[in-house]
């Protein structure tokens, strides 16, 4: 075997709700090697979601080795990997004991909707006691419009204190590491990055602030906890970690094939995916559809609060000195787990790419809509009791009907975001940057254009999420000079071509068809 030869990569540990992967990049974004592995889903009871964070980490360090294992065969020695980042599914909640570095339960996932009860419980008690916040009580909508203006999200069982909150009131073992005080709480890139930099022998507890900025407990203003939020969700400070930024070198990796290289970057997956798009400047948008769909519009240094249901969240702090750069985003709780329903529950396709086929076997959904509320209806609705819903349903119904009536849902809802986002940014979309695996069939992009009537671009190289927490690793070693405050270091990272999707409907057709599918939305909720 030829001798290997030294490279200068970066690497990126992307993990998303279902599946896990390491990818290394050269300086353009080519990927030089990548591994990528599911690991299992928990779902005990309906609308219950759970991860095992140990499979979880076992899944990290086997993409890890493998995609070393494929660099190596590519001819480049390990050492070729300067640094990684790590980008991640945000809100899914893991608690561990301090003392022994081990989990106290499994992770509740961002889409489990079980904390609608204390979601109903803190709404009452804004009610009733309110929140404190520097020695002002502030009740009712007031409370609630306190709680936003702090951390830019509202009440929902879909952030991490409301699970956090859960797990101590039903979990003995977290109640009592709680209440003995050795209880850690983290979002994945926490648990990841206190691993990756050792567990319990020297590992650290960070969070990072995109990540933190989803929990219900971060002033987004300041970016540090806020104890008026600790106080209203009764959490000891002792549970939260160190906040550290998007971009800096937290420490380094501490064993196994890349011992010794510098973790640099740390990212919430949504934010990832834009910072990988480019979208670092105000107005600049973009829309990743993986097991949920998030929009993400890059509003710059100004936190900008919506009226019309989106939230207020950090997109990035280039690092511990730096400004926090900020986005307005519309979540979608259900894009592509809608299409893996379909395959895996309904076996209505065999793969998740046979939906286009399906699909396109019929030129529209001839009167039906899907919508795809299995958990509630998150952005712009937020409403925890909406449910599933397939309507307009005839004798003449096939299931291409229903594929593309799932293609359309998540057309349907990619538009509301971007209706409620035109309303609060006063500007328009030129047009959408799309990524993630639904966005790898044609129909299912031709469709997002026809029925929200905007162009829609698909870049080649769509490791979005991927390559932003490789730019802000690279950053903050300033490898191949990328900065991330100046976006014109990255000029010429991913210059691959895009593929652009035009609308073909008409505006009546368009109208429509959304007027439709607004009464379904109303159907669909309060059940
Ligand atoms: O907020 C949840 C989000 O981060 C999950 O992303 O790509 O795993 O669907 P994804």
């Amino acid at each position: 075997m030829s001798a290997l030869k030294e490279g200068e990569f970066v690497g990126s540990l992307d993990c998303g709700t279902t599946s896990t992967r390491f990818i290394i990049f050269d300086n353009r974004a080519n990927i030089i090697a990548q591994s990528q592995e599911e690991f299992p889903q928990y779902y005990p009871e309906p609308g219950w979601h759970e991860h095992d964070v140990n499979e979880l980490q076992e899944t990290c360090d086997r993409v890890i080795e493998q995609a070393v294992a494929k660099l190596e065969e590519a001819g480049y020695t390990r050492n070729s990997v300067k640094v990684i980042g790590v980008t991640n599914q945000r809100e899914t909640t893991v608690v561990w004991s301090r003392t022994t570095g081990k989990p106290l339960s499994r992770a509740i996932v961002w889409d489990d909707s079980r904390t609608r009860g204390n979601v109903l419980h803190f709404e009452n008690l804004l009610e009733t006691q309110g929140i404190e916040i520097d020695g002002k009580v502030r009740r009712g909508k007031d409370g609630a419009l306190a709680i936003k203006e702090l951390t830019g999200l509202p009440l929902s069982t879909y952030f991490s204190a409301i699970k956090l909150r859960w797990m101590i009131d039903h979990r003995e073992d977290v109640r009592e590491a709680h209440e003995e005080d050795d209880l850690a709480f983290g979002t994945v890139e926490s648990w990841i990055a206190y691993n990756l930099l050792g567990g319990v022998n020297g590992g650290q507890h960070i969070s990072e602030v995109t990540n933190a900025s989803r929990t219900l407990l971060l002033n987004i203003r300041t970016l540090k906890w806020d104890p008026a939020l600790l106080r209203f969700f009764g959490f000891r400070e002792s549970v939260l970690p160190r906040l550290v930024s998007t971009s800096e070198v937290y420490g380094n990796i501490a064993s196994g094939p890349l011992k010794g290289v510098p973790l640099g970057g740390l990212v919430g997956d949504q934010q990832g995916a834009l910072i990988g798009n480019k979208c670092l400047a105000p107005g600049q948008a973009k829309c990743t559809y993986g097991t949920g769909a998030f929009l993400l519009f890059c509003t710059g240094t100004d936190i900008v609060y919506s009226n019309h249901g989106l939230l207020s969240t950090v997109a990035y702090q280039a690092g511990p000195q730096s400004k926090p750069v900020y986005a307005l985003e519309g979540a979608i709780a259900v894009a592509g787990s809608a299409i893996k329903w379909l395959r895996d529950s309904m076996g209505l396709i065999e793969s998740a790419g046979q939906i286009n086929t399906l699909a396109g076997s019929v030129p529209s959904s001839s009167g039906v809509y899907f919508v795809t509320a299995f958990s509630g209806l998150l952005a712009p609705y937020w409403d925890s009791n909406a449910t599933g819903l397939l309507i307009g349903l005839t004798s003449y119904t096939t299931p291409a009907h229903v594929a593309r009536a799932t293609l359309e849902a998540n057309a349907f809802q990619t538009r509301a975001v971007i209706d409620s986002m035109v309303l609060d940014a006063h500007s328009d979309l030129a047009h959408l940057k799309v990524d993630g695996g639904m966005t790898n069939g044609d129909l299912a992009m031709e469709v997002l254009a026809d029925v929200g009537g905007f162009e829609v671009v698909r870049p080649e190289m769509r490791e979005s999420t991927a390559l932003g927490s490789a730019l802000l690793a690279g950053s903050a070693i300033g490898l191949f000079g990328w900065d991330i405050s100046r976006p014109e270091t990255l000029m010429e990272v991913n210059t691959a071509r895009s593929t652009r999707f035009n609308p073909r409907t008409t505006e009546k057709q368009r109208a429509e068809a959304w007027h439709g599918w607004q009464r379904a939305v109303d159907r669909s909720r309060g059940w």
